[in-house]
């Protein structure tokens, strides 16, 4: 169900992943400070009946803008990706639904596109739109770790039991984003959240410096659910302080 196609897109690792956070209802919000195309979120959204807050962030601003074009406005959004589709590709962007449109377009290079992919995409949109109508959406485009200290905010107390706090930064030791993140600052910052009673999760590589990052706390090896085109890595690894882990 992504809205988008996207480097990194948790994709056949999502529904492992989503099963290790424990249920979320009004007083549990759930984080994701590197959602990109929210494979995991949508994933987690699906299985949960409560209405609860859902913070979702990412650095690329442009993909945000994306997230709240479809989220709330998706029947012009999809009215106007339409339109462009069908003769005015790239048209200049008069608004942000405009800039969501051509954010998309140049993404998925879909000048070249069916009719019959348009209305797939469609069809997916409105999928996401619905799921996301249910819970309270905050979507922001800010930096990872500075959004993972204002967690505070939600720790366990009379109103709240402390967040889900999924993070799927880039890998350690690779390339490919536009933006990257301190992976030290980033367990640092983590560790404190998991102090304040926050449920923390982090997707990483296989790798020894993630193990030293998250020394003490539990490693689950997630292992890519089988499929047609299967490239790059086969597994993942999430860390985790939680120790109410059902695999
Ligand atoms: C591995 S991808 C996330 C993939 C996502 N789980 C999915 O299924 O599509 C990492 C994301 O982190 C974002 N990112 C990188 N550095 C960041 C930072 N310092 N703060 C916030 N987001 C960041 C990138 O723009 C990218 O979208």
């Amino acid at each position: 169900m992504i809205p988008i196609s996207y480097n990194g897109a948790k994709g056949r690792f999502a529904a492992k992943i989503a099963r290790l956070f424990p249920i979320l209802d009004s007083s549990t919000p759930y984080i994701e400070p590197f959602v990109g195309t929210g494979a995991v979120t949508l994933e987690v959204l699906s299985r949960t009946k409560r209405r609860c807050m859902v913070h979702l962030n990412d650095a690329n601003g442009e993909l945000m803008n994306l997230w709240t074009a479809i989220t709330w406005h998706h029947e012009r959004f999809q009215s106007r990706l339409e339109g462009a589709i069908a003769g005015m590709v790239n048209p200049q962007p008069v608004d942000f639904i405009d800039r969501a449109v051509n954010f998309y377009l140049d993404h998925q290079k879909l000048a070249r596109y069916k009719t019959s992919n348009v209305s797939l995409m469609v069809r997916n949109f409105e999928k996401v739109a619905r799921l996301l109508e249910n819970f309270q959406c905050l979507f922001t485009s800010m930096d990872a770790i500075e959004l993972v200290k204002a967690c505070g905010v939600y720790k366990p107390s009379g109103r709240w039991n402390g967040a889900v706090i999924y993070c799927d930064p880039p890998y350690i030791d690779t390339e490919g984003y536009d933006h990257d993140v301190d992976h030290g600052a980033l367990a640092a910052a983590l560790r404190a959240a998991a102090a304040q009673g926050h449920h923390v999760f982090v997707s990483l590589n296989v790798c020894e410096k993630a193990d030293e990052l998250y020394s003490g706390w539990r490693k689950v090896p997630i292992k890519k659910l089988a499929g047609r085109a299967d490239r790059g890595e086969r597994y993942e690894v999430v860390y985790t302080p939680s120790l109410r882990l059902e695999v």
